[in-house]
């Protein structure tokens, strides 16, 4: 595929999962109004949508129909939503901007923001038990995302990250903390794909790699643009990490060396892409955009 295909596939693929998660999210005229328009609020907002893009990629290069995967991609986003409300709470990181707007519990209260993440986690799982597959199947995919967002996962790299805040860590604490709260996600989005077709063992392992050294390289970035862009153009505070004395690659490498560590992962994700016998072309442009992106 050529650039220009590559990035029109990724945008078609944006409109599916918006189309989708419109759909699955509650009717705002019905009770209770202020949680179902809180949480369409989260959902709906811009964002990247890289989480469901990864689940339509990783299916695309396994040679999944796209229509197959609707329900994996809208479901990772809708925990993808749900761990930002509560990751902007003022009891974790304390945000009033998220994806360019007022953050949810600034918008509504805080009740609403705790119940509006509450209720995507459990709408994320509800949706993902409608994937077309055989039962066994989808109750893998099923395992897949709660094992990516619970405490093994996400959930758990959140409390690291809450527990290291003002502590000395080293560098390997720290990529446990980035792989879990926000490696765990992303690996699920590749293992759902791949549990859809059954992939075979080796190609799985080739995946899992491209998924681990991008999520560590989103993470890093991540790290790197809280000090480097701006709130206008991040959509969300900057200079947030240093001002909560989180350990991030920037605060304990310094900018340099963090981004040797993210030309590192990308070069793991080109030497993971190349075991891989699909039309991997949209999987290098997220990568790409992993290392590159600029909000
Ligand atoms: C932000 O995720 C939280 C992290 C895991 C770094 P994104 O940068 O994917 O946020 P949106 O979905 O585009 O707003
Ligand atoms: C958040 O990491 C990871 C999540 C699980 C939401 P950050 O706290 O660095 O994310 P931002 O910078 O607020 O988006
Ligand atoms: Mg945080
Ligand atoms: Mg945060
Ligand atoms: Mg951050």
């Amino acid at each position: 595929l050529s650039v220009e295909s590559t990035s029109a596939l990724l945008r078609t693929w944006v409109a599916r999962v918006n189309s989708m998660l419109e759909r699955v999210l509650p009717d705002p005229e019905s009770e209770p109004k202020r949680l179902h328009t809180a949480m369409r609020y989260a959902v709906l907002n811009p964002g990247k949508r890289l989480r469901p893009l990864l689940v339509y990629a990783s299916g695309h290069a396994l040679g999944i129909a796209t229509e197959k995967l609707d329900t994996a991609a809208a479901a990772v986003e809708l925990i993808h939503a749900y761990s930002l409300i509560h990751d902007d709470l003022p009891a974790m990181d304390d945000d009033d901007l998220r994806r360019g707007r007022p953050t949810v519990h600034i918008a509504f209260d805080e009740a609403t923001a705790i119940l509006a993440g509450d209720a995507l986690q459990a709408l994320a799982f509800e949706v993902l038990t409608h994937a077309p597959f055989a039962a066994e199947q989808c109750l893998a995919m099923v395992r897949e995302l709660t094992l990516g967002a619970g405490a093994f996962g996400m959930v758990g790299g959140q409390a690291l990250d809450l527990a290291a805040v003002g502590n000395r860590i080293d560098e390997q604490q720290l990529i446990v903390m980035h792989a879990r709260k926000t490696g765990a996600l992303i690996q699920s989005c590749v293992a759902m794909a791949s549990l859809a077709v059954d992939a075979e063992p080796k190609v799985d392992a080739s995946l899992q790699r491209f998924a681990s050294a991008l999520g560590l390289a989103f993470q890093i970035r991540d790290d790197l643009l809280d000090v480097e862009a701006s709130s206008a153009e991040l959509g969300k505070t900057a200079g947030k990490d240093a001002a909560a004395d989180k350990p991030t690659y920037v605060s304990m490498l310094g900018i340099e060396v963090a981004r040797q560590r993210l030309a590192q992962q990308a070069e793991q994700m080109r030497q993971a892409l190349n075991e891989l016998a699909g039309d991997t072309a949209p999987l290098a442009a997220l990568a790409a955009l992993t290392v590159t992106r600029l909000s």
